[in-house]
């Protein structure tokens, strides 16, 4: 089998930012419970003229650039996202046509917070496979337009943003050496969208009917711990690794409590575990894509070091890859 990797990475951040600060405003929290809680301090918000496939573009185009491959010779697009900017065209064809990637497949992966991971999974198999020799992957959310602007339990959690790269052949040994993805309906209730009238976060009017996250933060905490655990040490064996061998891991970001708890459960010193909870809080599918690039971008993450991607996500849905950078 062929060794597929990331040849590049992108991200793309709304500029508006809300703080703990400004939702004090809004409900009744305080900066004080959410950062002890959550370890959230601000996430970005989309402005309404900015829709998902907007984010997506902007991962996208900066991926394409960092991987040395033109736009037109993309084969494969695929985007995780539960937010697109409608039920069709996908995320992925709108994206499409905004870099130019004539030659390209292009379909959406709904895996909530483990959609970036899906996503991955699923274009390696197409390219170890042989069927398409490159893909470009994307995770973007613009979740916060899934929110209920009144219920404190869940509008702390949650800001928008991509991240995205561009897969094809890399030198042997190296790329993503296993995959693990694993679903548990029976949990899905714990986390849902549901759509029996909520109050959006610009309108202060009567209730109208819109889909918004409903969550049972308690419970879905602790299935969390234990599927990323899980996930993690599924990986390993199918790599062949065992936990000393991870220089980083890279996790989803729900709560800087349920990484504390997983580096626990594992036994791996949470220095290991790549953060940036604080400046974003939930991206959704796009946590682990934004994080990566991030990682990459900082110097944490450098040539040869393997690297563990986790995550879990409203399904229940959980997942994990071994990267060989
Ligand atoms: O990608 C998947 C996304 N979801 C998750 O990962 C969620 C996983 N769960 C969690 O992260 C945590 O359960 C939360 C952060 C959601 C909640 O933390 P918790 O420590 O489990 O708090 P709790 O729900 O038990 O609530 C404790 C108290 C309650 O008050 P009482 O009943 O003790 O008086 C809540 O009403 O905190 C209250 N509370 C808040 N207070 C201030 C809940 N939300 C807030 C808030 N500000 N935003």
């Amino acid at each position: 089998m062929k060794s597929i990797g990331i040849l590049g990475l992108g991200h793309c951040l709304p500029e508006r930012v809300l703080s703990n600060h400004d939702l004090e405003k809004m409900v009744d929290t305080s900066d004080e419970w959410i950062t002890t809680r959550t370890g959230i301090k601000e996430r970005r918000i989309a402005e309404k003229d900015q829709p998902n496939s907007s984010l997506a573009t902007g991962a996208a185009l900066e991926a394409i650039a960092n991987s040395g491959i033109a736009a037109e010779d993309i084969e494969l697009i695929i985007v995780a996202t539960i937010s697109p900017d409608s039920n069709f065209p996908s995320v992925a064809c709108l994206v499409q046509k905004a870099v130019g990637a004539r030659k390209a497949a292009a379909f959406d992966v709904s895996a909530a917070c483990s959609g970036f991971l899906y996503a991955l999974t699923t274009a390696k198999q197409f390219l170890a496979g042989g069927m398409f020799k490159n893909a470009l992957v994307i995770a973007s959310e613009k979740i916060t337009d899934l929110i209920d602007w009144n219920d404190r339990g869940t509008c702390v959690l949650f800001g928008d943003g991509a991240g995205a790269c561009v897969l094809g052949a890399v030198d042997d040994g190296h790329g993503i050496i296993s995959d693990f993805m694993h679903a548990q309906g029976e949990f899905g209730d714990l986390m849902a969208v549901v759509s029996d009238g909520r109050e959006p976060m610009d309108q202060k009017r009567e209730l109208i009917r819109l889909p918004y996250v409903v969550m049972q933060g308690k419970e879905l905490f602790k299935v969390a711990v234990n599927s990323m655990a899980l996930a993690v040490e599924e990986a390993l064996k199918k790599a062949g690794l065992g936990l000393h061998d991870i220089d980083l891991v890279v996790p989803h970001q729900a709560n800087d409590r349920i990484i504390t708890a997983v580096a626990k459960k594992l036994e791996v010193p949470k220095e290991r575990f790549f953060i940036n909870i604080h400046k974003y809080g939930n991206m959704s599918a796009a946590s682990i894509a934004v994080a990566l690039y991030e990682a990459e971008e900082q110097g944490v993450l450098k040539k040869g070091d393997h690297v563990a991607l986790v995550t879990f996500g409203a399904g229940l849905v959980s997942a994990a890859n071994i990267v060989k950078w």
